[in-house]
């Protein structure tokens, strides 16, 4: 991963490098440099203290591709806390994405903690979230958080998302406006998964691909993304990947600085 960021620090720009105006807009206002201290974050922050303290330990079932750092499967809520879940950074930039696109309908595949799950059901309250998790135990200490924040919207399916996200997907009446694909860390769970929710995307919808460069697979992943016909811009922010659908925008590949 270290060759994989200097060589995303070297080609990556700024919104000098952008001349889509959608994007450009969204790059300047929402993606970068904005400084954000909502209110709205004071609670997860504490959460996340909280977690990152914990030392109750729960048994995890791995259905992906495992943790680099922790073969063991017991492990404690400060451990999870401390590897699994997207820093802060993270949960604001996709607050701030779901204020400006004003999704209605979110699914997150692998919601560990729930953390960021937490910042994406913040950021619309009347936003309907689905959120696949395959280890019960995180699932739980997941809604647990959802019910101590006050989070109404978020609905987890527990088990694996090679099974629960086709059967959930036949039943979603409307289509797919944001989707954060975070779970099993391979190259064809993560296409076939993006392919599965492909259908439900519209015109304006947005899916956001983490760890694109976490390992090979998942950078082979990124590139088939990338080159599917169905998707426009792309943006890369090294940690994450967004994808937009956008018909009247020109197929482009943007690297960005974040
Ligand atoms: C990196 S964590 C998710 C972090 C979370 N989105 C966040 O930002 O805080 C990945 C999660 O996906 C779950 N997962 C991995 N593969 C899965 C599968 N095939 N089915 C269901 N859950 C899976 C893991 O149990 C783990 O909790």
């Amino acid at each position: 991963m270290v060759s994989a960021y200097i060589k995303y620090l070297l080609r990556s720009g700024n919104e000098h490098a952008i001349h889509s105006p959608f994007l450009f807009e969204l790059y300047t206002k929402v993606i970068s440099g904005v400084k954000d201290d909502n209110p709205d974050y004071i609670d997860l922050k504490a959460l996340r203290k909280e977690l990152l303290a914990s030392q109750r330990e729960i048994e995890i079932l791995d259905l992906g591709a495992g943790s680099r750092v922790n073969k063991s499967n017991v492990r404690k809520i400060r451990t999870i806390a401390k590897n699994a879940e997207k820093p802060e950074k993270f949960g604001k930039l996709f607050y701030r994405l779901i204020k400006r696109l004003q999704p209605k309908n979110i699914i997150e595949l692998g919601t560990s903690l729930g953390l960021t799950t937490l910042y994406m059901s913040r950021a619309k309250k009347d936003a309907s979230i689905i959120s696949f998790e395959g280890c019960p135990q995180t699932a739980q200490i997941a809604r647990e958080n959802f019910d101590k924040t006050g989070a109404k919207n978020i609905e987890i399916v527990v088990g694996n998302i090679d099974d629960t996200l086709p059967a959930r997907l036949e039943g979603l009446s409307d289509g797919i406006d944001y989707a954060y694909f975070d779970a099993n860390h391979r190259y064809e769970p993560t296409v076939r998964y993006f392919e599965q929710c492909l259908p439900y995307a519209t015109n304006d919808t947005l899916f956001i691909f983490d760890d694109i460069y976490w390992s090979d697979e998942m950078t082979q992943a990124w590139e088939y993304i990338k080159a599917h016909p169905q998707v426009t811009i792309t943006v890369d922010l090294f940690w994450i990947g967004l994808v937009f659908f956008r018909k009247e925008q020109v197929k482009e590949n943007f690297t960005l600085r974040f």
